[in-house]
């Protein structure tokens, strides 16, 4: 039977595009003739009862926004199986049949705990890290790359002028793709990414020589969070090789902005299909994005998956940026 009454909230880290998301569920399901409620801070929300009936306007202006309306939090509590048995016991008593997450693998486990407690429910992926296996595509992302790059163009003005090499650090804790495709977009004469072990030696120092032997005078550096050490990396270059060397953490500024015509559009999407598994009665799935195409993939199996990571575009980067 498919669902009556629908629960959407956002969890883990915030991505802009989580508001575009929040507004398809919300509208898809009251056009579905659905009760729909936002739940507040993520599964703390639910556990607390701390919920909103929604209606078409409550979610009227809040696609261009970055963060979420509906807030995020991390739940120690519902971690726990009897933290689970809570907050599937207060669905049933607001009658709740189908709950939509929003974010990254941490949250999806959630689900397919709710889901194992009688509570349909579907996982939608929000991170800006696009380190969900089972999907191409995370909400999130996009903004997140263009932030990155915008950032990385103005720190290259002041290393060209300077004539200094800049190690910058992207966010990425398990996953180099924000640090890949930055650095190739904006000419990083290297990028570091958790995937594969770099040789200091090789992989920056002779990469600078290189380059310096062209006749190039100023190096931009990327380096995923993942890889760590930035502010030892940037000394160690200075020291090895006599330029002046600064390192800077991009950090937070990359989850917040107003989300990109892809995100927002991707977000719209996969938060529709997402109502539409609800109604047909499916929980367990997790939405995903394979080339251009929305589909979904049963929750358990998506976590199960290992990442690809992108071998040919690491390619690419090395040969382009020197
Ligand atoms: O959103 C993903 C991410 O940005 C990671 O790259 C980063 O390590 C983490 O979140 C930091 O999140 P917080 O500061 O909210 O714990």
């Amino acid at each position: 039977m498919g669902a009556k009454c629908i629960a959407v909230l956002t969890s883990g880290g915030d991505a802009p595009g989580m508001n575009a998301a929040v507004r398809a569920v919300v509208r898809t399901g009251l056009s579905f003739g659905m009760k729909v409620y936002g739940v507040m801070r993520g599964y703390n929300g639910l556990l607390h009862g701390d919920l909103k009936e929604m209606n078409m306007r409550s979610v009227s202006d809040i696609m261009q926004h970055g963060g979420t309306a509906l807030f995020t939090a991390r739940s120690p509590e519902f971690n726990t199986p009897e933290g689970v048995k809570k907050a599937a016991a207060m669905c049933r008593e607001k009658g709740i049949d189908g709950v939509v997450v929003i974010g990254g693998d941490g949250s999806f486990r959630g689900a397919r705990d709710l889901t194992g407690e009688g509570i349909l429910t579907i996982g939608v992926p929000g991170t800006i890290d696009n380190d969900i296996a089972c999907t191409d595509y995370t909400v999130g992302y996009d903004t997140a790359l263009n932030t990155a790059m915008e950032m990385i163009d103005r720190i290259r003005d002041t290393t060209e002028s300077h004539d200094r090499c800049s190690v910058v650090e992207v966010m990425g804790r398990r996953c180099g793709d924000i640090a890949l495709n930055t650095g190739v977009a904006v000419g990083a004469l290297t990028t570091l990414v958790p995937e594969i072990p770099y040789d200091f030696q090789k992989d920056v120092i002779d990469r600078i020589r290189l380059a310096q032997s062209t006749g190039k005078r100023h190096y931009i550096i990327v380096v995923a969070e993942g890889v760590g050490h930035t502010q030892e990396l940037a000394e160690r270059i200075q020291k090895e090789t006599g330029i002046e060397t600064r390192a800077t953490i991009l950090g937070h500024v990359q989850r917040g902005g107003a989300p990109t015509l892809r995100d927002r559009v991707v977000a719209s999407r996969m938060g529709y299909h997402a109502v539409e598994l609800l109604q047909n009665g499916i929980g367990n799935r997790v939405v995903a994005m394979k080339g251009e195409e929305i589909v979904d993939f049963d929750i358990t199996e998506a976590l199960e998956m290992p990442r690809v990571f992108d071998e040919k575009m690491y390619k690419v980067s090395a040969v382009l940026s020197i």
